[in-house]
């Protein structure tokens, strides 16, 4: 058994309800896989008449701490949506401030990714995304591939649909004579070799599934907070936690 709050020495202040939450989760039941539909950055920033850029920008924070928090909780996989194949559909100058984010966001956090043993990749259709954003994520790629204590995942021009589209194709070229099984659909997925999400969290209340892991997420616990993703910090991921070991 792992003294989870050891983990967080240092971070959390004695007696808080973080500290509280840590103590009170099982550290043998603690979700493998973790995906997470990033939603209410817009309205966030409407609640405070700011351009909707800023919701954005106050949701790299949020971003930060599911990922500490994930490592900390020894949460092996962490996959978070951050861009729907949809949402070229947004103002362009929204869509290129969402590519600056994660420019920035990889070029602060390479390092940190690093020192913590965290690898990360991206999925999605990450060929048709900015030459100059792939070659951002190439590097980030590359350089924490031989990572193990965790693996941060995030969703990019992701549709669940078209990875499964993707995926029939890829076997269809194989050009296999045996009917399709599970297991040659999961393993042509995006997301081959990680196991399929234990816990998906949805903030700002929204009650839907928006294409994200189609198929992965057939017996994933649901669980959704009415709080915004700018505001779904620590206390509120140690929350989603603590409801997940509950169910
Ligand atoms: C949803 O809010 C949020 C997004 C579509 C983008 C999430 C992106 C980030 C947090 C920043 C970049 C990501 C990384 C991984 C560094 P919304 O705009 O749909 O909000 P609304 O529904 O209130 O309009």
């Amino acid at each position: 058994m792992t003294d989870l709050l050891k983990n967080f020495e240092g971070v959390i202040q004695p007696g808080s309800r973080e500290a509280r939450l840590i103590s009170q989760l099982d550290s043998e039941r603690i979700p493998k896989h973790v995906a997470i539909i990033m939603d209410g950055n817009g309205r966030w920033a409407r609640q405070r008449d700011l351009p909707r850029v800023e919701g954005h920008r106050a949701g790299i924070e949020s971003v930060k701490a599911a990922v500490e928090f994930s490592a900390r909780l020894e949460i092996a996989n962490l996959t978070l949506y951050a861009f729907s194949a949809e949402n070229w559909k947004r103002p362009a100058e929204e869509v290129n401030t969402l590519w600056k984010l994660l420019r920035t966001y990889l070029r602060r956090e390479l390092s940190t990714l690093k020192k913590h043993g965290i690898q990360f990749s991206a999925i999605g259709r990450i060929s048709e995304l900015p030459e100059h954003v792939q070659e951002e994520l190439r590097v980030a790629e590359r350089e924490t591939i031989d990572n193990t204590r965790m693996h941060l995942i995030i969703a990019l021009n992701y549709s669940g649909r078209l990875e499964l589209v993707d995926a029939f194709n890829r076997i269809r070229q194989e050009g296999s004579p045996y009917p399709i099984g599970e297991e040659d659909i999961a393993r042509t997925l995006y997301t081959a070799g990680l196991p399929d999400p234990d816990l998906l969290i949805r903030t700002s209340g929204e009650m839907r599934v928006s294409n994200f892991l189609l198929w992965q997420i057939a017996y994933s616990e649901i669980y959704v907070s009415e709080v915004l993703w700018p505001d779904f910090r620590g206390r509120e991921f140690l929350e989603a936690i603590m409801a997940y070991q509950k169910r």
